[in-house]
């Protein structure tokens, strides 16, 4: 089976881990998750950074960290994953979904101004699969004009830039993902990056069971620390953290890599007229996280199951969030209220990628994809 992804790991990885585990201590709220912090602000070019156990637990604190909270709307995308909306949720606010381009996939400006109440509190651009959300600028402009929160959701967009702007700078906060399919990962990790101190000690707070720690480390200290917050415990096992420096070590050979593949790709899908092959553009810096086509719809599901029959897996990246049960419950949604991610969602299927996948394999997987349409 050739796996839609697979993880990079090398013996620096190994060794990070270890020295930890052998050190017999600090394997929570350790050195290496401060190290981690600044490597990662420093990689996208923010002040701050705070590592969580997941990119949910983050996005979580971060809304909670802004003050968003029961009675407020969030402005968010239908086609990403869950969490994006099921954060909203968890922080007692309201998702409202807003359609996206049909480029990028990143969420479409004019439809997110025509969903602006005076309850919207945030908005949360995606950036899928790696691809920087082309219209970020005119979200930022929209979110300055009515003065609420732009919060970018860069789970799968660690490296990705437009304009040569990291993604992730053009928020006021950014949440990063690090689980197993990602760029870089330490098994299950987040991160949320901001300039602003205020929101990173409250992301303090709600990380640590509500904890003033003031710079002293609960794990090390005889002193009693007070607890001003209901908070929760969101932290990064100290041995990730370890992982996850190791592999931020090696992001921009991992990129390269995944870069050099979807060229591969490109090159062979680009005769199949019935394929179109993810969106290209001078000004922005794809890093692949996934390489995603569309085909035409009646075809997709036939596609799949032949290709699984053939030993490659794909996947469906996204089905529409308002459509999953709990959402179509809960605010009884129903199909043609987001024309644009509906139809994208029925085309998309998402191909193999990662760093290690062979050039025999690209070649088996494209001719498996033109034989099929032939
Ligand atoms: C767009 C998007 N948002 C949020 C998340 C949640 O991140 P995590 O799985 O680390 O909780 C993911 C990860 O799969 C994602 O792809």
């Amino acid at each position: 089976m050739i796996n839609l992804f697979e993880i990079y790991s090398d013996e620096h990885d190994v060794k990070a881990v270890t020295e930890v585990i052998k050190r017999g201590k600090s394997w929570a709220d350790g050195p290496e998750n401060k190290i981690f912090e600044e490597k990662i602000a420093q990689y996208v070019g923010r002040k701050y950074a705070a590592v969580f156990n997941s990119g949910t637990s983050a996005l979580h604190s971060n809304l909670l960290a802004n003050n968003i909270k029961r009675g407020d709307e969030v402005i968010v995308p239908s086609f990403t994953f869950i969490s994006t909306a099921n954060t909203v949720l968890l922080a007692g606010a309201k998702p409202i979904f807003a359609d996206i381009e049909k480029k990028s996939y990143g969420l479409d400006p004019e439809d997110v101004e025509k969903k602006i109440t005076p309850k919207t509190k945030a908005i949360i651009p995606v950036h899928y699969g790696g691809a920087p959300c082309i219209e970020i600028e005119k979200l930022q402009k929209i979110a300055k004009k009515y003065q609420i929160q732009l919060i970018e959701d860069a789970a799968e967009g660690l490296g990705s830039k437009i304009n040569n702007q990291m993604v992730g700078t053009h928020g006021d906060s950014a949440m990063f993902s690090f689980c197993q399919n990602k760029i870089i990962t330490c098994g299950e990790g987040g991160a949320i990056t901001t300039d602003s101190q205020e929101t990173i000690e409250q992301l303090h707070l709600f990380r640590s069971h509500g904890r003033e720690e003031k710079g002293i480390s609960y794990f090390n200290s005889t002193k009693p620390l007070d607890y001003i917050k209901l908070g929760y415990n969101y932290r990064l096992p100290t041995i990730c953290a370890a992982l996850g420096i190791s592999q931020l070590e090696k992001i921009e050979d991992l990129i390269k890599k995944r870069q050099a593949i979807a060229k591969e790709f490109d090159l062979r899908l680009k005769e199949c007229r019935q394929v179109k092959t993810p969106y290209k553009s001078n000004h922005i810096n794809h890093i692949y996280q996934m390489y995603t086509i569309e085909v035409p719809v009646k075809e997709r599901e036939k596609l799949q199951q032949k290709l699984l029959d053939q030993g490659i897996m794909t996947k469906i990246y996204f089905p529409p969030i308002h459509l999953e049960k709990l959402y179509k419950n809960k605010y009884k949604y129903s199909e043609n209220m987001l024309p644009v991610t509906e139809e994208i969602s029925k085309k998309v299927l998402t191909l193999p990628m990662h760093p290690k996948i062979k050039l025999e394999e690209i070649e088996y997987i494209s001719k498996s994809i033109i034989e099929y349409f032939r």
